[in-house]
């Protein structure tokens, strides 16, 4: 095993003292929730409001011959009331989100009567375009608080959203609209990140006409810049003319609690993206309980969380956890350092920010500048700080503790996946003692293991891939139109257990600490990417005979794209192919999936029965070119010296 890294953080008295829960109620907790789930859960329903109670409480089978998972079954409920609603009589007049936009003169708050208001209003809307409960409505948009507004539209009808981030290209979309079979899209004019206009309505024009795609028949349009854009009278309508007429009013549809309540598509080593379903009554349950406990969040706090509404952070931790409590949700449009480095800083002390929840990306790109990268915020309303969607290195945790946080606000870093619904392994920050890089210990009703490659199960200190293995609340249902492979893609590899696809270490005081993916999933900059996705994206282009792509280590990005590619005849390696690719790449995924380093390679290091050993093309990738390890079964071994005589990024 590596060394872990030493430091370690107690609980801070004042914090603990405060807190939701503390060491002794954790333990008590979770012994709780582990011993007797039913018991546990039935008591953490009564967070929402539901229009029936749920008696039934867990019913879940992770057998790979049939997975079957259901929480609160017998129980119905709507999520956007729950969000809104029921918050309006105690707190209609607080401020439900902020919203700061890209550029830093812009902000709005909006209280939670006009968010009721305005989510009504599109949810008629909705209704009379003949959208009703099941259909399938895709959100392609820009961080506009309409993104939250149009979530919880669809929730309140019993429509099942499906956010596509809005750095995806076209094909992505039509990809999503099309399996989804979304008859209606809501997108902006434009959005504008970092000074600069991403033109999102052109982007659905293309999408629609690929092949499939028309079985989307409308688009609602938010004019966000005003800027220039094509119109299919027919097909597309203004966000505006459609809502302003409608009533304030719109009664919540009741749902069952296993009813889907939104569709997220995610990568994963192999195939094309998955619509991971999740449902209505233990996601809710899930994501609040999460969000009020990890970040200890009590009334009155503004809580920022910097995710994009287009990943499963900003569904869990912008909209449904932080309304479902009642909670202030400050929603940026921008990107973190724009226009100043020090911008993430500047609108925390702004809007008076008690808790940051972040991406390690994020903070290393920040500390490159150095420390006085800060200078022009105090940060002092800050109280507690977060990390997601990679693992943080201690360096960068230590520096986002003391730079960002003045030293003195605990530093969350939680783990989970879009898959999870909610953060599965975290610190609960007035009950655990802190290392640097660890996630620490499981959340309620959370059974994590560590299995060797046999599936065998390790007990203690011990190395190896990480499973779950129990059902809780928040774990999708289902893949969306496709069970099986559901059932084969999470629970076949280790038979009976939810596999995660990450590698994990526990050490001897039972903290858990991730070390990044086992499988052929990529994490850029927190981005989720199947290698698999973007070789067949570039096998596409005529010059690509065989493609192959990994990941290496980047000291900004957590990984970089490192892309070999053998060419076909007629096709030489130029400058200008490279610049091609790139933008081919980019047309057909989308920027997030750019390569860092392409490398022409002559041939591809195989066994002899034809497997790409990746493995080998990692360590070249990564320039551990003295440890390649066995390379005997590999049915041309001077593919090898050739590849690594012409690696790429020295
Ligand atoms: C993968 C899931 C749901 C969070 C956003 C990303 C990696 C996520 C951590 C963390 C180490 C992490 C894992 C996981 N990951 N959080 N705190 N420490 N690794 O969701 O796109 O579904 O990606 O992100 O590798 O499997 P996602």
């Amino acid at each position: 095993m590596t060394e872990l890294h030493k430091n370690t953080y107690s609980v801070p008295e004042a914090l603990a003292k405060n807190a939701w829960i503390d060491k002794a109620k954790y333990e008590a907790l979770y012994r709780q929730s582990i011993e007797d789930p039913e018991g546990y859960w039935a008591e953490q329903a009564k967070r929402l409001d539901w229009i029936k109670a749920p008696t039934k409480i867990k019913n879940s089978s992770l057998d790979p011959k049939s997975v079957d998972i259901r929480w609160f079954e017998d129980g119905t409920l709507n999520a956007s009331a729950n969000c809104l609603d029921r918050h309006l009589e105690t707190r209609g007049d607080q401020t439900a989100i902020i919203w700061e936009g890209d550029d830093p003169s812009e902000s709005q708050n909006i209280t939670y009567r006009e968010l009721h208001a305005r989510t009504c209003q599109l949810a008629n809307a909705l209704k009379a375009l003949g959208i009703g409960k099941g259909d399938v409505v895709t959100l392609y948009m820009p961080m506009i608080p309409e993104a939250a507004v149009a979530m919880l539209a669809c929730a309140r009808i019993g429509a099942v959203h499906s956010v596509v981030f809005g750095g995806f290209s076209p094909d992505a979309v039509a990809q999503r609209v099309i399996g989804a079979q979304s008859k209606l899209i809501i997108t902006a004019d434009e959005s504008v990140r970092g000074g600069k206009q991403v033109p999102l309505k052109d982007n659905v024009d293309a999408a629609l006409t690929r092949q499939g795609a028309e079985v989307c028949e409308k688009v609602l349009v938010v004019k966000r810049t005003g800027g220039e854009i094509d119109w299919h009278a027919g097909r597309d309508l203004w966000y505006h003319e459609q809502v302003d007429g409608q009533s304030t009013e719109c009664v919540a549809e009741e749902m069952g609690a296993e009813d889907p309540l939104f569709i997220l598509y995610t990568s994963g080593s192999t195939g094309a993206p998955k619509g991971m379903k999740h449902t209505t009554g233990g996601y809710l349950t899930y994501v609040s309980l999460t969000h009020q406990y990890v970040f200890d969040y009590h009334d009155g706090d503004i809580y920022w969380c910097t995710a994009d509404v287009g990943w499963v952070t900003g569904h869990s931790y912008i909209v449904y956890g932080p309304l479902a409590n009642g909670g202030t949700t400050l929603m940026f449009e921008g990107v973190p350092n724009y226009p100043t480095p020090g911008r993430m800083g500047e609108v925390v002390d702004k809007h008076r920010v008690n808790i940051l929840y972040t991406a390690p990306t994020a903070i290393r790109a920040l500390r490159a500048h150095g420390d006085d990268v800060m200078a022009s915020s105090t940060r002092e309303s800050l109280r507690l700080l977060g990390s997601v969607g990679e693992p943080i290195n201690p360096e960068a945790w230590e520096w986002y503790y003391r730079v960002i946080g003045n030293s003195k606000c605990p530093v969350v870093d939680t783990w989970w996946q879009t898959e999870n619904g909610g953060i599965l392994i975290a610190p609960l920050p007035g009950a655990t003692d802190l290392k640097p890089g660890s996630a620490t210990l499981p959340l309620f009703g959370v059974r994590p293991g560590i299995v060797d490659n046999d599936g065998n199960l390790l007990e203690g200190a011990a190395e190896g891939n990480l499973v779950i293995l129990d059902s809780w609340p928040g774990i999708a249902r289902s893949i969306w139109g496709d069970h099986e492979r559901f059932t084969q893609t999470y629970f076949s590899t280790y038979p009976g257990m939810y596999f995660t696809g990450d590698g994990c270490r526990r050490d001897e005081d039972g903290y858990y600490w991730i070390t990044g993916r086992v499988d052929d999933v990529l994490n850029v900059s927190g981005h989720r990417m199947g290698t698999a996705e973007i070789e067949s994206a570039l096998v596409a282009h005529d010059a690509v005979a065989e493609a192959a792509v990994v990941g290496f280590p980047h000291d900004i990005k957590g990984q970089g794209i490192y892309i070999y590619v053998t060419l076909t005849e007629g096709h030489e390696p130029s400058e200008e192919l490279q610049k091609e690719l790139v933008k081919w790449i980019r047309t057909e995924i989308g920027p997030i999936a750019s390569p860092d380093v392409i490398q022409w390679a002559a041939d591809l290091p195989k066994t002899r029965s034809g497997k790409i050993m990746r493995r080998i093309l990692r360590k070249i990738a990564a320039n551990e070119t003295d440890g390649l390890g066995d390379t005997s079964t590999l049915a041309d071994p001077s593919v090898v010296d050739e590849l690594i005589e012409h690696r790429a990024n020295r």
